[in-house]
């Protein structure tokens, strides 16, 4: 059973998370409910302030938003001093709402819109993460609009394959993020902001991809990054100062997974960067770091409802619960593993083994492949660890299902942080046309 952060089990055989039992979460809130563990959310953080602190240089962890944002988070992000990567309007605005200062905030994207970017530029946005030629035409020219000097970094694209699924694989040659280093599409490019007079190239930015566990491919975006910088320097004279190694870290998903050590990763790469500044005698950039499921990931836990149980033949059995691909695609995306467990009954000995399937109507809506549980119940609270990334970021309403709600417990009390959908949601923005009536 994976039990990260401060769930436990009582002596009931109930979950608890941050000292509130599953049964009071589902009581008062209802299924669908994914339940954030804000303990473990600034261990997570601290940890990389704790190993990003070991580089020489400056450092600045960045929280990428994409892995879970509301109001309630972004307040909680900006108490601990992190920074915030944005990709949209929508992100800029839920942020603001939620009181987190632009000037800390980094505007991703490969296709940010006009007006998105006029926007992020009118908040104050501290720096646009350029990824194309385009969109450095578009800023420069608003730039000029708004009499405004931009600092920028350029995102290149480093030609490493990291080991993780096509999906959220994105450091690769072929990749859609970035200009690309090998073909000298990002030389030109960093030449020409360099040229602008109200664009600052303040460096350079890069994400491999995700659900990464080992220091080696960071390692090696490192030595290409710096390959690129020591070029600008021989060819150019440019020297700049921000490193951005985008974010990417693992985090597990089961008891299985690798148990990462973010100090001793981050520390492993902070150590690499610091060593190759060093041996090509380049001044230590700003190091920036920016992690979206390692902070989030285990500590959100979605809790549904047991329905239907089914038996097809003996290898064979189906856990139904009252959510799904609806607020967790990442299975049916890109075969994510989860694990499931029966919240009410952890102490009672596994009897089947089962999928665990959604509501929705489709044969991928599975939310974990293979699980062991005891002889399920209608009822039952199944609880799956670790889903806090990237579920509610990506849920939809599809076959009309609401959107669930989002709580965050700590120290035996829980708050909202995302109310349930209703019904009138789903229709609020559909208009009847006068002849359809
Ligand atoms: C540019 C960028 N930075 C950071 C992240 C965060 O990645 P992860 O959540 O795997 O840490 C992503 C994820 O897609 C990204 O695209």
């Amino acid at each position: 059973m994976f039990l990260p952060g401060t769930m436990t089990v009582n002596d009931d055989g109930m979950l608890e998370i941050g000292g509130v039992t599953a049964e009071k979460l589902k009581e008062k809130y209802g299924t669908p409910l994914l339940v954030f563990d804000e303990e473990l959310i600034l261990k997570k953080i601290n940890l990389y302030k704790k190993a990003a602190g070991s580089y020489p240089g400056e450092n600045q962890i960045i929280y990428a938003s994409k892995a879970f944002l509301c109001q309630g988070l972004a307040g909680l992000i900006n108490k601990t001093g992190l920074a915030l990567d944005i990709v949209s309007r929508g992100e800029l605005f839920r942020a603001r709402k939620g009181g987190f200062p632009p000037d800390r905030m980094f505007f991703h994207g490969n296709n940010k819109l006009p007006v998105e970017l006029e926007e992020a530029i009118e908040a104050g946005v501290a720096i646009f993460v350029i990824d194309n030629a385009r969109e450095a035409g578009l800023l420069t020219d608003l730039a000029r609009r708004y009499q405004m000097k931009l600092a920028c970094q350029l995102r290149v694209t480093p030609g490493i394959a990291a080991r993780t699924h096509d999906y959220i694989r994105t450091g690769q040659k072929t990749s859609k993020f970035g200009v690309g280093i090998e073909t000298g599409q990002a030389e030109e490019l960093a030449l020409w902001i360099e040229n602008q007079e109200n664009l600052i190239l303040q460096g350079v930015h890069s994400h491999i991809g995700s659900q990464i566990y080992e220091s080696r491919p960071f390692r090696e975006l490192i030595w290409v990054l710096l390959q690129f910088l020591l070029d600008l320097r021989r060819n150019h004279g440019l020297i700049l100062e921000d490193v951005n190694l985008g974010g990417g870290f693992g985090s597990p998903q089961t008891e299985e997974d690798s148990q990462v050590d973010i100090v001793s990763l981050v520390s492993e790469v902070a150590g690499e960067l610091a060593t190759t500044c060093r041996r090509e005698s380049y001044p230590y950039p700003r190091l920036l770091l920016e992690p979206g499921r390692s902070i989030v990931g285990e500590a959100g836990t979605t809790l549904y409802t047991v329905g239907s149980i089914k038996r097809v033949n003996n290898s064979k059995n189906y856990v139904a619960v009252d959510g799904g691909m609806t607020d967790n695609i990442r299975p049916a995306l890109y075969d994510a593993i989860y694990e499931g467990f029966l919240a009410n009954r952890c102490r009672e000995k596994p009897e089947i083994s089962t999928a665990v399937v959604g509501k929705c109507c489709e044969s991928g809506d599975v939310l974990v492949e293979e699980t062991e549980l005891p002889r399920p119940r209608p009822g039952d609270i199944l609880a799956v660890p670790a889903s806090g990334a990237y579920s509610y970021s990506m849920a939809s309403n599809y076959n009309g299902i609401p959107r669930p709600a989002v709580v965050i417990v700590k120290a035996g009390e829980a708050d909202m942080l995302i109310a349930r959908e209703g019904k009138d949601d789903l229709i609020r923005l559909d208009r009847m046309p006068d002849r359809y009536k």
